[in-house]
C-alpha cells in the first residue's frame, strides 16, 4: 500500500515523532507531542476539533454523536432484545439497510451515515465497521469476530506536518453479496472485495478479490476457489 516509508521514518511504537526524527523532519503543528505544554496541548486539540467540525456537516456529526452515546448503551444488550433494538437502530442512522441485520452484542460501527448495505447483513462480536469514506455491502454478508472494514485513510505526504493534523482521506470500500469476512481480518480502504469471496482468519485483504476466491494471508492472496450458483443474486453492490 505505499506505507512502508512512512512507518520506516516514524513508525516506532512507544515514541513521539519528534523523538524518531533525527533533525532532518522539520515538525511545525506538534508542540504538544512531546507533552511538556499545557497551552500547547490545549491548542492542538483546538486545531483538531475545528478540523473535525470543519469535515462534517451537522448532520453528519449528529450521527455521530448518536452512535457514541446511545450506540454505547445498545452495544451491549444481549439476545434477541439486543438484536431488534441495534437493529432499529441502524436502519435510522445507515444511508441505507435493504433488510433485517444481525449486529452481535460488542459490535462497533462507526460512520454508519456512510454505510448501505443490503438484507441480512451479520456483524459479529468485536467487529469494526467504518463508514467515513462510503462503504456498500451486499446481501448475505458476514463479518467475523474483530474484523476490520475500514472506508478513509489519513493523509501522510506531507513530512512537515504531523500527520495526526494532515486530515483523511475517502475511499470507499465494497463488499458483494454472499461475502464472508473470518474473524480478525482486515479489509483496507479502496478495496472491492468481490460477489462470493471468503476471506480467511486474520487477513488483510489489500487488493480487490475474484467472485467466488477464497483469500487468506497477509497480504491476502488467493488460496481457493468457491463453486459458484447456478443464479446469480440482485443486489446494491451486484444487480442482477
Ligand atoms: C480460509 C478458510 C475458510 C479456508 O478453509 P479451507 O478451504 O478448509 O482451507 P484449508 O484448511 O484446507 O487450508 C488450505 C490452505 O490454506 C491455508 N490457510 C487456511 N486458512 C488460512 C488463513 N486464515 N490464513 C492463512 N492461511 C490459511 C492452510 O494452511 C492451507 O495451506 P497448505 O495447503 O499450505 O497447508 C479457513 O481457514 C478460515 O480462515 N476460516 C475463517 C474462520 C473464521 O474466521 N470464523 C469466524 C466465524 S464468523
Amino acid at each position: 500500500m505505499g506505507h512502508g516509508d512512512i512507518d520506516g521514518q516514524i513508525g516506532a511504537p512507544h515514541a513521539s515523532p519528534i523523538q524518531h526524527d533525527p533533525g532532518d523532519i522539520t515538525i511545525q503543528a506538534d508542540s504538544s507531542e512531546s507533552g511538556r505544554s499545557g497551552s500547547n496541548q490545549s491548542s492542538s486539540l483546538g486545531t483538531l476539533l475545528k478540523g473535525f467540525g470543519r469535515s462534517f456537516s451537522p448532520r453528519k456529526l449528529a450521527v455521530i454523536w448518536v452512535e457514541e452515546w446511545i450506540g454505547a448503551v445498545l452495544r451491549p444488550v444481549p439476545s434477541l432484545l439486543g438484536f431488534v433494538l441495534r437493529y432499529l437502530f441502524y436502519k435510522m442512522l445507515f444511508k441505507r439497510l435493504g433488510g433485517f441485520c444481525f449486529i452481535y452484542a460488542g459490535a462497533r460501527l462507526f460512520h454508519t451515515y456512510g454505510i448501505r448495505a443490503g438484507k441480512n447483513f451479520h456483524v459479529n462480536a468485536g467487529a469494526y465497521v467504518y463508514g467515513r469514506g462510503g462503504l456498500t455491502i451486499g446481501n448475505h454478508v458476514l463479518v467475523g469476530q474483530n474484523a476490520v472494514i475500514l472506508s478513509s485513510t489519513h493523509h501522510w505526504s506531507d513530512p512537515n506536518v504531523p500527520i495526526v493534523f494532515q486530515g483523511h482521506r475517502a475511499e470507499p470500500v465494497a463488499i458483494g453479496d454472499d461475502v464472508w469476512i473470518g474473524a480478525n481480518a482486515v479489509i483496507v480502504p479502496g478495496v472491492h472485495v468481490a460477489t462470493g469471496t471468503v476471506v480467511g482468519a486474520a487477513a488483510v485483504v489489500t487488493r480487490d478479490t475474484e467472485p467466488y476466491s477464497i483469500v487468506a494471508g497477509v497480504p491476502a492472496r488467493k488460496i481457493g476457489e468457491r463453486p459458484r450458483p447456478r443464479a446469480a443474486v440482485g443486489s446494491a453492490v451486484n444487480p442482477a
